[in-house]
């Protein structure tokens, strides 16, 4: 399975805030990128200690994540019922949420096992005649959907690598802003493990500012309080991470920053891997692009 940080840190700033957003914004169409499993069984791991099960057992710190739907459905499938054991990836995530509401699915992926699962999943929920899996690179996957692009559509994009060119000159970054220019809603999702990284996709983000342009790009980044001490000889998954969204209503800004506190709130007084504490800290930004 290539896609190993189910349940990690990483997973938890990106799903509690996409699983908000589908819930609220209610797209027709929503296309994935970078689809990965739709679930996956937990192994206990320190990784996914410090991720997705902190959250269940801190959920009491926080009213608001546990009222939030990323937990509702996670915590309400049957194999959880004694404890979390089973995680949900972002697309059955969004099969979930946008089931009976959405007109059509769209997941990317170069891994066929993927995709097999995902029309697994979606056939089990009645879904599959609205889903479809594209087995093919979705940077130029995107980039060729660009002109039907618009507010209907909810974009995932979420790589590690986001400024990476393809063969055709093309990245993630790239893809997003122009579906963002088009109008669609969406959010791109992106890591770092040092301050360099972070600078380096800071410098990237920035460099498609225009500062006459019309659409305007939100950020949360979420990040250990010891990403600047380059100390760690562990490593949770990430020990920072990034969240881009663009087009959204102001009710999901709203609860995007929410979220990014509250998350903050359940990592007080925390450790890492019993060793180094495992608070975190949040910075937001926002661009014009
Ligand atoms: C970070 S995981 C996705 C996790 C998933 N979005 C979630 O939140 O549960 C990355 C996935 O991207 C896929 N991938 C990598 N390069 C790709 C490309 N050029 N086009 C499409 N998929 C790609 C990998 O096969 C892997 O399954």
């Amino acid at each position: 399975m290539s896609y190993r940080h189910f349940g990690r840190i990483g997973d938890i700033w990106k799903h509690i805030p996409l699983c908000e957003f589908l819930a609220i914004e209610k797209p027709t169409r929503y296309i994935e990128t970078n689809s990965a499993f739709p679930q996956y069984q937990l192994t206990g791991s320190f990784e996914q200690q410090y991720g997705i099960l902190h959250i269940e057992k801190n959920i009491k710190k926080s009213q608001r994540i546990e009222q939030s739907v990323y937990w509702k459905l996670l915590s309400n499938i049957p194999e959880n019922r004694n404890g979390v054991s089973k995680y949900l990836g972002s697309p059955a995530l969004a099969l979930n949420i946008l089931g009976d509401s959405a007109k059509e699915f769209v997941f990317f992926d170069i891994e066929e096992a993927c995709l097999k699962e995902i029309a697994e999943y979606a056939k089990k929920k009645n879904l599959a005649t609205k889903t479809n899996c594209l087995n093919q690179d979705s940077v130029d996957g995107l980039i060729n959907m660009v002109e039907e692009l618009g507010s209907q559509d909810f974009i995932h994009v979420d790589p590690y690598f986001i400024y990476k060119k393809n063969a055709n000159n093309n990245s993630y970054y790239d893809a997003f802003c122009l579906g963002m220019k088009k109008g669609a809603r969406g959010m791109l999702w992106y890591g770092f493990n040092t301050v360099q990284e972070r600078e380096v996709l800071q410098n990237v983000v920035r460099s498609q500012t225009d500062n006459s342009g019309q659409t305007r790009l939100q950020g949360i980044e979420i990040m250990s309080i010891l990403l600047d001490e380059n100390t760690l000889d562990v490593n949770p998954g990430v020990l920072g991470c990034g969240i881009l969204i663009g087009n959204l209503s102001q009710h999901s800004r709203q609860s995007f920053q929410e979220m990014a506190q509250e998350v903050i709130k359940i990592y007080r007084d925390s450790t890492m891997f019993n060793k180094y504490p495992g608070e975190l800290k949040f910075e937001e930004f926002e661009i014009q692009i």
